[in-house]
């Protein structure tokens, strides 16, 4: 039995222990952090829509009209109305044939890559793709090619490895902790070539990148060419709960093999109504889309004042890297005494070495507030001894794919690997 002591204690020493900090009050741009009132930089509340009035009287009507709970997996006990609503609106806003709901963007994950490849088949998954893909990987009992992050050579090479075997290509539309966005127009070029499907999570797109924040498969105009387009309900569209927008066909498949969506609670219909109420929103104020791509800018080019190199970030959100886990903490701490809250990400949710302050802009603050926290994150470094400048973007600091399931068992020459 795990001496549970022990690896807390083990995780202490590592820099590695992680605890939940109590915020007072909704997710906006400010909030009151263990009694202490900072700016909050690592939410995922992009668009301010988590606490807008409309979304939550949408909410709170919703939760009047059809209950709090949804009962049961709606193959067992219906589906409600509301869902089929929020269904046909996902569709008309990412273009697709049709949408079905899940009950988080983890568990879409999780269910849809294991529907669409199976024991004989291959997926192929971005080295930085979120843990709930990975999981998905490992649950599919598919082999997985885990190709170099957005390393387009390297996926060719996987592809022409798999002799016919290959099935499904999966990766974050905007990565979530780097900020950088799939080079989806040639990763759609390479599945039709290799006879494979493609799938998109849209988690950190939708609602902040694109034509009216349609998500970095509208932006790179391969809508059509995606099979499937994963988003959650819970970031940006300041709900909670999950879609796949698909043709119908897959739909129907996923209804009869997604375990996660035939196995699981149907999403509650307060979270269904202020995820509507939300989409509505984003089409009558496209504005807030540009706020927060301007808010974005902002930032970026204060941290760059201040020596920081975001690691190839365009959108939202930025990776401040340190490096050390324990030096990360550090630093959020220092950040935190000095009014900003943006949280340390270490291993196992990002490579080792590579630990980070991962900042997350929000539309909702304000132009003044983003040049002084730039300064703030630059006094922070200071005073724990991180010097911007003398830290490796992330591009040269060695990956690890560890726990990202079974590589094949060839490794690419590296030359050839690297030729392009
Ligand atoms: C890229 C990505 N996909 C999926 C998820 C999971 O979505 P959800 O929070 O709805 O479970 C997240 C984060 O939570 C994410 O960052």
């Amino acid at each position: 039995m795990t001496d549970l002591h022990a690896r807390l204690d083990e995780l202490k020493q590592l820099g590695l222990h992680r605890r939940m900090r109590m915020v007072s009050g909704p997710q906006g741009p400010r909030v009151v952090l263990d009694g202490k009132p900072v700016l909050l930089l690592c939410s995922n509340n992009y668009l301010g829509l988590a606490d807008h009035p409309r979304v939550r009287e949408a909410a709170a009507d919703a939760a009047m009209r059809w209950g709090v709970g949804s009962g049961a997996s709606r193959l067992v006990s219906g589906t409600m109305t509301i869902h089929r609503r929020l269904e046909e609106r996902l569709a008309e806003f990412k273009g697709s044939e049709a949408c079905l709901l899940f009950g988080s963007g983890y568990l879409a994950n999780a269910g849809i890559v294991g529907a669409l490849a199976g024991r004989d088949e291959v997926v192929f998954s971005d080295e930085l793709n979120h843990a709930s893909i990975v999981d998905g990987c490992r649950l599919a009992r598919a082999e997985v090619f885990v190709y170099d992050h957005g390393d387009v050579d390297h996926l060719e090479w996987g592809l022409s490895q798999a002799h016919g075997r290959g099935a499904l290509i999966v990766t974050d539309g905007v990565f979530s902790m780097d900020g950088d966005v799939a080079p989806l127009a040639e990763i759609v070029e390479l599945a039709r070539r290799y006879d494979v499907r493609v799938m998109v999570d849209e988690a950190h797109g939708t609602g902040t990148v694109g034509p009216a924040g349609r998500g970095a498969v509208a932006e790179a105009g391969v809508g059509d060419e995606v099979d499937v387009i994963v988003g959650t309900l819970g970031k940006a569209l300041g709900s909670y709960g999950a879609y796949a927008c698909c043709s119908a066909e897959l739909v129907a498949w996923l209804t009869n093999a997604a375990r996660t969506l035939i196995y699981s609670t149907a999403p509650p219909p307060p979270a269904m109504a202020g995820a509507l109420a939300a989409l509505e929103l984003l089409a009558e104020e496209p504005r807030r889309v540009e706020r927060l791509q301007r808010n974005a800018r902002v930032l970026r080019d204060e941290l760059a004042r201040e020596g920081w190199d975001t690691a190839g970030s365009s959108t939202h959100i930025m990776p401040l890297i340190v490096g050390d886990a324990e030096l990360a903490v550090r630093m959020a701490e220092a950040a935190i005494d000095r009014g900003v809250f943006a949280q340390a990400i270490r291993p196992p949710t990002v490579a080792e070495g590579t630990s980070r302050l991962r900042v997350a802009v929000m539309a909702t603050h304000g132009r003044d507030e983003l040049r002084q926290a730039a300064r703030v994150l630059a006094r922070a470094a200071l005073k724990v001894g991180v010097r911007p400048a003398a830290v490796a973007p992330l591009a040269a600091v060695q990956s690890t794919r560890a726990g990202l399931g079974r590589p094949f068992d060839v490794e690419a020459p590296e030359p050839a690997r690297r030729a392009a």
